[in-house]
């Protein structure tokens, strides 16, 4: 497989296929990020859910398949190609090429109305590529959450302690406020690489505040016990000492 790297969220345009490849048999995502994202959402039978940065919609359909309406957009046309591509007919998803601020507009012109029980974004946010973006990413959720309404984000964890090493199928590196992951195959051959911002828990909390939201939680991420049975436990070692991903939740009170 030829090297990917994506240094913008444009570049998943570029990226989206060998992307999803790499998503479907990736421990980290199968065992710890798609499960804990859902263990995060809580029950969402009836409710519709608001999907951020949904990229080939691999855990879209898993939401959806719980019973949620789902309005899912990304920026990548790729990305969205390749979700409705593999769409399952039964289920209630609507996939839209968008951003942070361009969504409310998008939905309302499809007739979509704005406003959702929950939303979720996994390891989206920390593309925004400066506070101001990020802020945008918050701000824009915040407008199309109803009272009550809880926003879970899966994000890389800012106090990750293993920058350097090869752990999880992966080796982060950070420069010059950002971070670089590179994702090694069985053998430890990088065969992705993404570099993103290198956001504070700080700067998740002052954004999300500064949008409205008014109660945050950090959660600690654990690999499901599928996970821990089809990688064994030695796979999984250092994940507790250090995971390479956090959850973040902002309610609107
Ligand atoms: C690492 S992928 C995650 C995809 C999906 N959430 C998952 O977990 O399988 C990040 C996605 O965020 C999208 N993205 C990045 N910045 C975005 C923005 N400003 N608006 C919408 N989507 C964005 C990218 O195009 C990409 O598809």
């Amino acid at each position: 497989m030829a090297l990917m790297k994506a240094n913008s969220p444009a570049q998943y345009d570029g990226i989206a296929r060998e992307y999803t490849a790499l998503s479907k048999k990736d421990p980290v995502k199968q065992f710890v990020q798609y499960p804990e994202t859902l263990r995060l959402l809580g029950d969402v039978r009836g409710k519709r859910v608001l999907d951020i940065g949904c990229g080939a919609g691999l855990l879209t359909e898993q939401i959806a398949g719980r019973g949620a309406r789902i309005a899912a957009y990304d920026i990548s046309r790729e990305q969205i190609f390749l979700a409705l591509s593999s769409q399952p007919k039964n289920q209630s998803i609507t996939y839209l090429v968008s951003s942070p601020e361009k969504i409310a507009q998008a939905l309302e012109s499809l007739g979509i109305p704005t406003e959702f029980d929950v939303a979720v974004s996994t390891l989206v946010l920390f593309y925004a590529e400066n506070a101001r973006q990020l802020s945008d990413f918050f701000k824009s959720t915040f407008s199309l959450l109803t009272k009550g309404a809880k926003f879970v984000s899966i994000l890389f964890n800012p106090d990750y302690g293993f920058m350097g090493a090869a752990k999880f199928n992966r080796i982060f590196t950070r420069e010059n406020g950002k971070s670089t992951v590179n994702f090694l195959d069985s053998g430890q051959n990088v065969v992705a690489s993404a570099t993103h911002s290198d956001f504070s828990r700080a700067d998740y909390e002052n954004a999300a505040k500064g949008a409205g939201f008014s109660k945050f939680e950090w959660v600690d991420l654990e690999p499901s016990i599928e996970g821990i049975e089809a990688m064994g436990k030695e796979y999984w070692a250092d994940f507790h000492e250090s995971p390479p991903y956090v959850g973040f939740v902002a309610t609107k009170e």
